[in-house]
């Protein structure tokens, strides 16, 4: 199968590209910047550039680019750019990488993922809708910015995730993409709900940073919907691989 992987070069998208490859599918990568790429197109989300060329020949797309500072552009104006391409070139099925639990939560990327997935629901091509909860290399994100002062790490302790190894939502993705559209599918999680105070120690651990860690209140609404659990999926604990495999993976020793 031909398969256009927008975002084949992130945390996410770079998983679904190797896996697709290895079980003998076609790859084609969607790329700002693809120096260095094999199989893939440069284009853009947020002008439209590069699109037509990149749904050309594909029997189906996994759309799983994103860019924060340019949020509205390129997630939901380039989600129904690249679907009406798509359509116009008879793609048959556009699988949409989304966020578990996030109906309510006051994040303002959330906003935008919700308007991207009503887009993908108008069925300008038939599609299936993938949620998954917080990738582990979000949790990283998350604390490498927290960590910036020298000696210390200042992180919300309260926050909750169910960290899932972005390498078993590709292997889902991967499943999905050659069956029919299926609208939207079973949430994907983590193998358990974590604290992120307890997230932060193994990461300091792996890191062997000498930081001492401290609570961080923050006073926003979205602060409070992160540590009420509300985007937990305690009942799809369907990733195997625990935060701290993937660091021992990443820092081994
Ligand atoms: N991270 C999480 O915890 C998480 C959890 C659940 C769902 N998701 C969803 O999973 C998807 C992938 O997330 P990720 O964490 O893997 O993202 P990521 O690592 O930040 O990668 C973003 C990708 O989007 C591409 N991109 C950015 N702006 C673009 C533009 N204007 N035009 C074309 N491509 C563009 C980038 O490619 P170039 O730089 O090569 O152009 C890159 O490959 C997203 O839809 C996200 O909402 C993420």
């Amino acid at each position: 199968m031909n398969v256009l992987v927008t975002g084949g070069t992130g945390a996410l998208g770079r998983h679904v590209v190797n896996q697709l490859r290895s079980q003998g599918h076609r790859a084609r990568i969607l790329s700002r910047n693809p120096k260095g790429q094999v199989d893939a197109v440069q284009g853009d989300l947020s002008t439209g550039a590069g699109l037509l060329e990149a749904v050309s020949g594909m029997d189906a797309v996994i759309h799983a680019a994103t860019q924060l500072t340019k949020l509205h552009a390129t997630d939901v104006v380039g989600t129904r750019r690249l679907l009406a391409m798509a359509r116009e070139e008879g793609v048959k099925h556009a699988v949409y990488v989304s966020i578990a639990g996030m109906e309510g939560v006051a994040y303002p990327y959330y906003k935008a993922k919700l308007a991207a997935e009503a887009v993908v629901q108008e069925n300008i091509v038939p599609w299936s809708i993938l949620r998954a909860t917080q990738f582990h290399t979000l949790m990283e994100t998350f604390l490498e910015a927290f960590s910036r002062t020298p000696f210390l790490a200042t992180v919300p302790f309260k926050w909750q995730f169910q960290p899932v190894d972005p390498s078993e939502v590709a292997a889902r993705l991967v499943e999905v993409v050659v069956k029919e559209p299926a609208g939207h599918l079973p949430d994907f999680g983590g193998p358990e709900p974590r604290i992120f105070k307890s997230i932060a120690e193994s990461w300091l651990k792996a890191r062997k940073l000498n930081k001492k860690l401290v609570p961080l209140p923050l006073p926003f609404k979205f602060s409070r919907h992160f540590a009420s659990g509300r985007l937990l999926i305690p009942e799809h604990t369907d990733g195997k691989i625990t935060f701290e495999q993937y660091l021992e993976e990443k820092y081994p020793g």
